[in-house]
């Protein structure tokens, strides 16, 4: 199927404007991370999308290659927040940071941009806050709409900050966690954010950590929602470029490794805390605005890319059987990448509903639930999901009891003996 319609070629870096990139790492065309097929669908006008990661030599943006159209990417959403208590106590400890550093008090305005079923907004009213959700997916902001959240179904823009403002008042924190990453234009949502902050609010985003893909070679949270890749210091200039001053990061463990930080008024009393220049002064350090730490990922992403396979194929054609363990979006950027397909994995076991039944983009393998699984054990889980490596090992003591194995892909393919084990190699410990 053609794309060219629904793709659009990065040249400005969305940050800075400049134009001097660094190719990092191509990893071909891939489908929708989150296109899940139906089985009695014909698969062959599946679209493939080209995925490349490049870096801005000004400001060390990472970037994709390409832009998908957020309207193909965005109205139907397959994507919703993980029912998993890691998740729950992440969402509680957002609360507790927020209101513990940023004096939100109860009935305090809270908008949250790209807010999904809801979840984190339920943790903020918990804690007696007035909440308004944004989103564009139809059917996620139907679910939130049902659970009381109320949730516009709109891209967050100035337009819309207007309109919330008039009818809500200003906010006391506009909150955005892992949706920055998949704007294209940053400048229009920090001039909504501009709008509506309250002159003591403060805008908080939670990203993955670049330095922690980097770090932990997680080039499977590259794909097509996921345009940008922050480093503190990049944000540092992208929110002082806009009026607003970087005040706050808190390193936390979800996704692999993200960092959620604040950034309040240019002209409010907030003063960044010394987190802020520590982790500049590690940036700066690690290198990050010389070109060979780039060339060194490239080379780690290409070494996973080739040995993952081979010890797949080593095992199964010892007649083991292997399975996936999860079917998160970040699964298909593995799968397709390293070519690893139903000749390989039998099925991907996962929780969440929408996807069973249905087969994964590009390498069609079958999705089933955890019933399954728990009647036909692999040898082997491939731990796809391996950001929630801790908890899943800790579930699955009956399979690991009995024999079986979990093969972790990053940071580099390994197997894993037992449950201490897992954390650790994932890096998620
Ligand atoms: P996420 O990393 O994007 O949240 O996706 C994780 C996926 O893994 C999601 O589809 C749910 C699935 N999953 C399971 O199947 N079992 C589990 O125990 C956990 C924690 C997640
Ligand atoms: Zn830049």
């Amino acid at each position: 199927m053609s794309t060219n319609a629904t793709t659009r070629r990065v040249t400005h870096c969305r940050v800075c404007e400049a134009t001097d990139w660094q190719e990092v790492v191509s990893l071909g065309d891939t489908p929708l991370a989150g296109g899940f097929l139906d089985p009695a669908d014909r698969y062959d006008d599946e679209p493939f999308f080209p995925l490349g990661l490049i870096s801005c030599r000004s400001c060390r943006l990472l970037s994709l290659t390409h832009v998908v159209d957020p309207e193909v990417l965005f109205r139907v959403y397959a994507y919703t927040t993980s029912e998993s208590q890691t998740m729950r106590t992440h969402m509680t400890r957002v609360v507790e940071l927020s209101r513990d550093r940023f004096a939100l008090a109860p009935q305090s305005l809270i908008v949250e941009i790209g807010s999904n079923v809801g979840d984190q907004l339920i943790a903020y009213q918990r804690a007696g806050m007035r909440v308004l959700g944004v989103d564009p997916a139809r059917n996620i902001a139907e679910i939130a709409n049902a659970a009381g959240v109320e949730t516009l179904t709109e891209f967050f823009d100035v337009g819309v900050a207007r309109r919330i403002r008039a009818q809500y008042g200003p906010a006391k924190q506009i909150l955005g966690r892992h949706v920055f990453a998949h704007v294209d234009d940053i400048a229009e949502v920090l001039a909504g954010a501009g709008e509506l902050l309250d002159p003591d609010g403060v805008f908080t985003i939670e990203v993955p950590y670049a330095l922690e893909m980097l770090r932990r070679n997680e080039f499977d949270t590259i794909y097509h929602e996921h345009l940008s890749y922050f480093f503190i210091s990049t944000l540092v200039a992208l929110f002082a470029r806009h009026g607003l001053r970087l005040v706050d990061v808190e390193r936390v463990a979800v996704h692999g490794g993200s960092v959620l930080v604040s950034a309040a008024r240019a002209d409010s009393a907030w003063t960044p805390r010394p987190i802020v220049a520590e982790l500049c002064a590690l940036e700066e350090s690690t290198d990050i605005n010389g070109d060979e730490v780039y060339r060194k990922f490239a080379g780690t992403v290409a070494g996973t890319v080739r040995e993952l396979p081979e010890l797949l194929r080593t095992l199964v054609g010892s007649g083991k059987r292997i399975a996936g363990y999860g079917a998160p979006a970040k699964g298909n950027t593995l799968l397709n990448v390293c070519g690893i397909g139903a000749d390989l994995i039998e099925y991907c076991c996962d929780t969440t509903p929408f996807k069973q039944g249905k087969v994964q983009p590009g390498t069609h393998i079958p999705i089933r639930g955890p019933e399954y699984a728990k009647a036909n054990p692999p040898d082997y889980f491939l731990l796809l999901a391996w950001n929630y490596a801790d908890e899943i090992i800790q579930q699955e003591s009956d399979f690991l009891a009995n024999g079986g194995r979990f093969i972790v892909p990053v940071p580099r393919p390994a197997i894993v003996p037992g449950a201490s084990d897992a954390g650790r190699i994932a890096g998620v410990a």
